[in-house]
């Protein structure tokens, strides 16, 4: 018989390099594992057309003004919902790297408005958990972590991260913080217990949009 129970949406937020993509494959892989219909996406989707312009800005071959770079990013989530939508519909738990969190903190900590960049996001489909991995930018930048990408830089990484924060306080009732320090183990076993937990909880409730 068809099942008519949803999938999660469950979304990775923090600063570059604090180790949201291993721990949102891991998550992916052990639900899979258990036999739960799981899907691993991020954002910036860099292989659609949006995303390849994404792509090029992001690796300083190509310049675009704040604004222009901010509605490229935000396009980039419109253009992947419907797919979104009909995968949790059918039941597909999705893994998302970054989302529209990404979207309005790295474009604030540039220097546009707050609500000018959550606009275009308005109506997307809103997570039903965000697990935001904390670490301090400075530490990160002693280990090394960085790369050549455009905002791979500490100055703006501090700005990022207490952004983050903001929306970690504002947003509390969904968004689940951890230390990115912990190890990759004890990480995985954490946001899996809640990750299980959540999936159960969420299979009747409608999808929401974000507002
Ligand atoms: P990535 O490192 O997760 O591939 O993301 C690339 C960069 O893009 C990262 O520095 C965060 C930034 N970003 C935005 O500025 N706006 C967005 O909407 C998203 C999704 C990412
Ligand atoms: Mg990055």
């Amino acid at each position: 018989m068809e099942s008519n129970k949803r999938g999660a949406f469950i979304v990775f937020e923090g600063c570059d390099r604090v180790g949201k993509s291993t721990q949102s494959n891991q998550l992916c892989e052990r639900l899979k594992e258990k036999g739960i219909a799981a899907k691993k996406i991020n954002f910036p989707n860099r292989s659609t057309i949006i995303g390849d312009v994404i792509n090029r800005f992001l690796k300083n071959t190509q310049e675009l003004s704040h604004e222009v770079i901010h509605l490229l990013f935000s396009a980039n989530r419109w253009e992947c919902m419907s797919s979104i939508q009909a995968d949790l519909l059918a039941g597909t738990t999705i893994i998302c790297d970054r989302y529209a969190y990404s979207g309005v903190v790295y474009s604030v900590a540039k220097g546009l408005d707050l609500d000018w960049c959550w606009a275009p996001d308005l109506g997307l489909l809103k997570p039903d958990a965000v697990f935001y991995l904390k670490a301090n930018p400075d530490q990160l930048a002693s280990r090394g972590s960085f790369g050549n990408e455009r905002y791979e830089k500490l100055e703006l990484q501090r700005k990022v991260s207490d952004l983050f924060d903001h929306f970690n306080e504002k947003e509390s009732s969904y968004w689940h913080q951890f230390d990115a320090f912990e190890t990759e183990q004890e990480l995985h076993s954490k946001i899996s217990t809640i990750a299980e937990n959540l999936l159960l909880q969420v299979a009747d409730k409608p999808l929401e949009k974000l507002t």
